[in-house]
């Protein structure tokens, strides 16, 4: 029995919904197996997959068994799965740094986060962690704007020698320093911020994409999204949200005929609204030009739970390292970084992202050695391929 063991960055709703799915899944069949994008990946299914070590700063989730502190408030996510045996596996205190932002403290404890008062681990702990629970691949699931936490939890998978999976807006993938260094230690290293599996962002880019093949000019368009649960209460505080911003933009940005005006297009979390607890709804307006240059506009509300929406992809992910471990290959992979990410260093259109990471699980995926990174090239401005 292979399995994969993983170690996860903050045990929040993403945390829970796949960890909920790794038990799901477990008397299925591929035939009978809802809401996967592969039921098998490199023989691997969702339940073959295993948390090793996790890390929070929660007092209600530290030194709980994470079968526990997945359902601990304040997670609100739906629960597909609640019979979850104890895995033995308790969360250990991590480092804050900037994971907790001041604003959390104004909050109704079931809302926000409240802090463990263990103490933090040093590095060289988290690292000698890591490496004691054979995890091989480090899951980053921090909140919106934990640029030195994330930095901090990278370098301890450096140091511990384990691949990296990051599912948040701070730039490790595609950012060509750190990239270069999880390529110079030969582990593999999918990121940034995980896009979901029918989310805002791959409707909205899948619009886009039409729009462009369709011949019509998109002049003007907006996302604005609301939610309830910590992640959206996180992103109150805007100071958290450049990279978020960033992030959702340029993957709109990305699939354009043309780049558009700052000025017209408006991408980004909006609002929190405490009722909605984990469902996420987006609102969506494309305005253009069709025949004869003549207006036309398209609306379209979203209505999904954030975090099994993102869960879908990240089983994926996790087994997609799993692979590149076996086959000995380090450094971001690109397809399914471009397929799996909404900031990855290589954008691609997501027919092709999809056609691309198809040709990487079966081991025929050609890739040059050391592929351009589109924002050591061109600034901030990364280029679909037009292919
Ligand atoms: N749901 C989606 O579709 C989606 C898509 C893209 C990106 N993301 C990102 O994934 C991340 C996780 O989302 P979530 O909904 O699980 O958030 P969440 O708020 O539910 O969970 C974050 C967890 O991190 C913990 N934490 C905070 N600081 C920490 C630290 N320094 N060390 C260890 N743990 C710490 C918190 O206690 C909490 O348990 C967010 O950044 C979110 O924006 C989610």
């Amino acid at each position: 029995m292979r399995k994969i063991k993983i170690a996860i960055i903050g045990m929040g709703n993403c945390a829970s919904s796949l960890l909920q799915g790794f038990y799901y899944y477990t008397d299925k069949k591929s035939e009978d197996a809802i809401g996967l994008m592969h039921w098998s990946i490199g023989g691997y299914k969702p339940s073959d997959i295993e948390v090793a070590v996790a890390f929070d700063i929660d007092k209600r989730k530290v030194g709980k068994d994470v079968a526990e502190a997945i359902f601990s408030e304040p997670n609100c996510t739906a629960i597909f799965c609640p019979d979850i045996p104890k895995t033995g596996t308790n969360v250990q205190m991590g480092k804050i740094l900037d994971g907790f932002s001041g604003h959390m403290k104004d909050y109704d404890p079931k809302h926000t986060f409240i802090l463990a008062d263990d103490p933090e681990p040093t590095q060289e702990e988290v690292v000698q962690a890591l490496q004691k629970s054979g995890a091989e691949i480090l899951l980053n699931y921090l909140p919106v704007g934990s640029e030195q936490a994330t930095q901090f939890y990278a370098e301890c998978a450096l140091e511990a020698g384990i691949a990296f999976i990051n599912n948040i807006p701070v730039f490790i993938a595609s950012n060509p320093a750190w990239a270069r260094r999880f390529k110079e230690k030969n582990l593999p290293l999918i990121g940034d911020d995980i896009k979901a599996q029918v989310g805002a962002t791959i409707t909205h880019r899948a619009l886009t994409d039409l729009f462009r093949k369709r011949g019509v000019k998109l002049e003007r368009t907006y996302q604005l999204n609301t939610g309830g649960n910590t992640d959206f209460l996180n992103m109150l505080n805007r100071h958290r949200l450049a990279s978020k911003k960033e992030s959702k933009t340029e993957a709109i940005q990305a699939v354009t005929a043309e780049r558009l005006d700052p000025d017209n297009i408006h991408v980004g979390p909006s609002d929190y609204v405490p009722w909605q607890k984990d469902n996420k709804l987006c609102f969506i307006r494309m305005e253009g030009k069709l025949f004869g240059d003549v207006p036309m506009n398209l609306e379209l509300r979203l209505s999904v739970e954030d975090s099994p929406n993102s869960a879908g992809v990240a089983v994926d992910a996790i087994r997609f390292v799993k692979l590149a471990l076996e086959r000995g290959q380090g450094g971001v992979l690109h397809a399914p970084s471009a397929y799996l990410c909404k900031h990855p260093p290589r954008q691609y259109t997501d027919d092709e992202a999809y056609r691309m990471t198809e040709a990487f699980i079966e081991n025929k995926l050609v890739d040059s050695p050391e592929p351009p990174n589109v924002y050591q090239e061109e600034g901030k401005s990364p280029v679909a391929s037009r292919r």
